[in-house]
């Protein structure tokens, strides 16, 4: 009998090492270590699930038959524009979220906007009663939505061949497991093996699957890694919990554009698609108030206007605060020193808050001047020129750097009745050269 020798697993990456350690050595992570018996991994390995097995063989590429593949749409314009034109016939994609973002309501919901598409919907996270609960309230009432109650993949996956549906979702991947495995549903073992099942399921026999993802605290997939290399598309799905705005987020896709974006908003009866977001996170209340800015931010393919809001105050006693709330801290922290040292505004005395309005996170550079602007404006208490919209990064030297779409970024802001935008100047673009003469010319 074979010595069963004990090894662990990273949970993340799945590096294999003899020994515990805190922190893998492969992706960095602390605390992902899981321990895994190799006498397991014998059984993984000679346990296939029947009706997967292959005899291919090499052949020339001239010879390779390619099946005049057309894509379906899941009828949801902002879900197909982040797939890159709906779904390729046996594609294998991630949805990845927080718990209670919206990742079973969205693909829910495909029933209803497309009852053309037969689905089988596999829920290990709720009982097929709460399902048509919900898919009542959602308005779904496609009678080609089959619903099956399986957390054993070896029944999803016979189920699926039988069926042989135009979409198999798997709600969700943390839920389905093999017998064989000992170890419990979710652990990365358990993951691995099952999307390595379902992407066998895919490519041979040609299934489009949608996999749900849980991601955990850090903002992973659990078992993340491993999981993105296996699937085609992965998409994430975003948003606070306090506001009703979710953004659909292609991180990787094979077949289509990578880092496009949808955005939706959750509503009493399902999510709903978003034709102009901009909308979205611009408030009309806050006209003639220091210290607001409107920055034009691309999400994706997409310009997005974004409300920067400052306050700066006197510090009362000790160190300074500095707050940013969707913005990164570090960031804030250079351009306050860029403020300080090329355009002679000291913040030193003063605590500062930096908010980014509707519970967006600010990351694209482009933001830079208008953050800035709205930090001299609470300064001063000026508030900015109305009709002002803000593109530009902020180099160290308080030289102002262009960023890629200004035009499209312009007609975004000018159609928003932003028309007077202060960019910086760049090949083309006729703008700002220095932070200090942009705030010269929004403050007046
Ligand atoms: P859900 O799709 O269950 O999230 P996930 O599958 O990502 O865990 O979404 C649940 C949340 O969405 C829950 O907080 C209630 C809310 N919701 C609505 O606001 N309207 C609706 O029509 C539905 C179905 C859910
Ligand atoms: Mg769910």
């Amino acid at each position: 009998m074979a010595k069963t020798k004990t090894q662990f697993e990273c949970r993340s990456c799945g590096h294999i090492s003899p020994k515990w350690l805190g922190s893998c050595p492969s992706c960095g992570e602390w605390n992902t270590f899981e321990e895994r018996t190799s006498a397991a991994k014998e059984v993984e390995h000679k346990a296939r699930v029947s009706g997967l097995e292959s005899n291919e063989k090499p052949q020339k590429l001239s010879e390779v038959e390619t099946s005049e593949k057309s894509r379906f749409e899941s009828g949801i314009a902002e879900f197909d524009r982040v797939l890159g034109g709906g779904f390729l016939p046996g594609a294998y994609v991630l949805i990845g979220g927080e718990p209670g973002i919206g990742k079973s309501t969205l693909t829910l919901q495909i029933a209803k906007s497309n009852p053309q598409l037969s689905i089988l919907y596999c829920a290990g996270e709720e009982s097929a009663g709460q399902i048509k609960q919900r898919a009542q309230r959602l308005g779904v009432q496609s009678d080609k939505l089959l619903v099956f109650n399986e957390t054993q993949v070896d029944k999803v996956i016979a189920e699926a061949q039988k069926v042989n549906p135009d979409l198999l979702i798997v709600d969700s991947i943390q839920t389905v497991y093999r017998t064989e495995l000992s170890s419990m549903p979710g652990s990365i073992q358990q993951v691995k093996e099952c999307a390595a099942l379902f992407q066998q399921l895919a490519k041979k026999k040609n299934i489009t699957t949608v996999v749900i993802g849980h991601v955990t605290k850090e903002g992973d997939i659990a078992g993340p890694r491993v999981l993105e290399h296996m699937v085609d598309t992965v998409l994430q799905f975003e948003g606070d919990k306090n506001y009703t705005y979710r953004l659909l987020r292609s991180l990787k896709n094979r077949f289509g554009p990578a880092q496009e974006v949808g955005v939706f908003e959750m509503k009493e009866d399902g999510l709903t698609e978003v034709s102009n977001p901009s909308e979205l996170f611009i408030s009309d209340k806050t006209e003639g108030v220091s210290g607001n800015a409107i920055v034009c931010t691309m999400e994706g393919s997409r310009p997005l206007l974004i409300e920067v809001q400052a306050l700066v105050t006197a510090a009362s006693y000790g160190t300074p605060q500095r707050t940013a709330n969707g913005f990164d801290r570090n960031r804030l922290a250079l351009l306050l020193a860029v403020l300080e040292k090329r355009a002679g505004f000291s913040f030193a005395n003063h605590d500062v808050y930096l908010n980014i309005a509707g519970g967006f996170r600010l990351s694209d550079p482009a933001g830079d001047l208008g953050v800035c602007c709205a930090l001299v404006s609470s300064l001063l208490d000026k508030p900015i020129n109305q009709q002002t919209a803000f593109i530009g990064e902020v180099g160290l030297g308080g030289e102002l750097r262009t960023v890629p779409h200004i035009e499209q970024r312009k007609k975004e802001a000018a159609k928003l009745g932003f028309g007077n935008a202060i960019v910086a100047s760049g090949k083309g673009t006729n703008g700002e050269r220095y932070i200090r003469d942009a705030i010269k010319k929004a403050l007046g």
